[in-house]
């Protein structure tokens, strides 16, 4: 369905969920380190405000999720979830197909997660024994796994097509926000930043029809300069570089001041003095006040990607923009895995900017209207 809406989903506002046991994927995928800790609990805080709203109602709730791409265990992420809600939940490492037995067991109000999904074979093959033997824990389905919903999935897909299914509240919050976000205001600007231009280049294409500027920044930024003609030295560039209707294109705005790397350490330059040996590693500070500028007129502020290698403490220009939405932006939309891990340490004002859990679903539902968890849901 590119470039449509996605289908009005069936919430589980509409519906009783007293004494039924509720299916309930949810986003559990979070950064766990060798020891078990958690990392970043915002896709966890965010997973909860379903999990509470079904128990406040009464429903045997079963929590399913995946972790990793290995089928590494949920139970530190659940002792991490369990620490930051009142809400009576256990965990159950056995088999899917002894889980029912367990389900069985909970009262009204009380929950029950499961292992990783992704521990069976099943699951990322969608295969309809393994989404059978989902579909028998819970009288219904609910998906609120956002940023999970563009796999097509046994967990996501297969059972929604099962058992009666809805959306979450985080879901529905998701497709909300950024369904506004396709479909901006007059004057609004989007910022892509990340690396692999091949994998944002449907996102840039889209949202030049629907945003007066698209500002691109980070590693996707060097293909454009490049692209430009400019020499940029030692600087990571994509497998493809963008075709010459993008790269001409004055809505497009690159970054005009560059920080680059090179043996003899750091320095910024204007991004057509990048010596060979030297390596971009964020925008400069003439870039971030232009488009700071841009970001306080703007009704709208779209924003996906890091401006500058984060991981290794270039974090300068990502830290600023955050600093203009923070201060000036009247409404903003801000996901993705990187972009949010880059700004934790800013509090926005939720009620005028909303940060999406989706990092790769995002992506995909701006530049199709719609994820396959979505469409399968109804
Ligand atoms: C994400 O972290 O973007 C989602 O949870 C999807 O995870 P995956 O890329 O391992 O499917």
């Amino acid at each position: 369905m590119q470039g449509g809406r996605s289908k009005v989903m069936r919430s589980i506002k509409d519906i009783e969920v007293h004494g039924k046991r509720v299916l309930l994927r949810t986003g559990l995928n979070v950064p766990v380190d060798a020891s078990g800790a958690v990392g970043d609990v915002f896709r966890l805080t965010r997973a909860l405000m379903t999990i509470e709203y079904l128990s406040g109602r009464g429903a045997r709730t079963v929590v399913i999720g995946h972790l990793g791409r290995s089928g590494d265990s949920l139970r530190p992420v659940y002792e991490k979830l369990a620490s930051l809600t009142k809400t009576s939940i256990r965990f159950f490492d056995g088999a899917f197909d002894a889980a029912r037995a367990e389900a069985e067991k909970l009262h009204d109000g009380e929950c029950l997660m499961l292992e990783n999904v992704r521990r069976d074979d099943g699951e990322e093959k969608n295969d309809l024994t393994f989404a059978c033997t989902l579909a028998d824990l819970g009288d219904l389905y609910v998906n609120d796994a956002f940023a999970d919903s563009h796999r097509v999935h046994a967990s996501i897909v297969g059972v929604a097509t099962l058992l009666p299914s809805y959306a979450g509240l985080l879901m529905e919050e998701e497709v909300s926000q950024l369904s506004g976000a396709l479909t901006p205001p007059s004057g609004s600007i989007a910022i892509v930043g990340g690396a692999k231009f091949e994998t944002k280049q449907p996102l840039i294409e889209k949202l030049l029809g629907l945003y007066g500027k698209v500002c691109v920044g980070g590693a996707i930024a060097n293909d454009f300069l490049k692209a430009r003609g400019l020499n940029v030295g030692a600087s990571l560039i994509s497998d493809i570089l963008p075709p010459s209707e993008l790269v001409h294109d004055p809505r497009v705005l690159v970054q005009s001041d560059v920080v680059v790397r090179s043996e003899s350490g750091a320095r910024t330059c204007d991004a057509a003095d990048i010596g060979g040996k030297e390596a971009i590693v964020d925008a400069g500070p003439e870039t971030t006040e232009a488009w700071g500028s841009l970001i306080a007129q703007a009704p709208l502020v779209l924003w996906n990607g890091p401006l500058g290698v984060y991981e290794e403490n270039f974090t300068a220009g990502t830290d600023a923009l955050a600093q203009a939405i923070d201060t000036s932006a009247r409404r903003a939309i801000v996901g993705g895995g990187d972009t949010l891990a880059a700004i934790e340490k800013f509090s926005f004002d939720s009620s005028q900017v909303f940060l999406s859990t989706g990092g790769g679903a995002m992506l995909e539902f701006l530049s199709t209207g719609t994820l396959p968890g979505i469409e399968a849901l109804g």
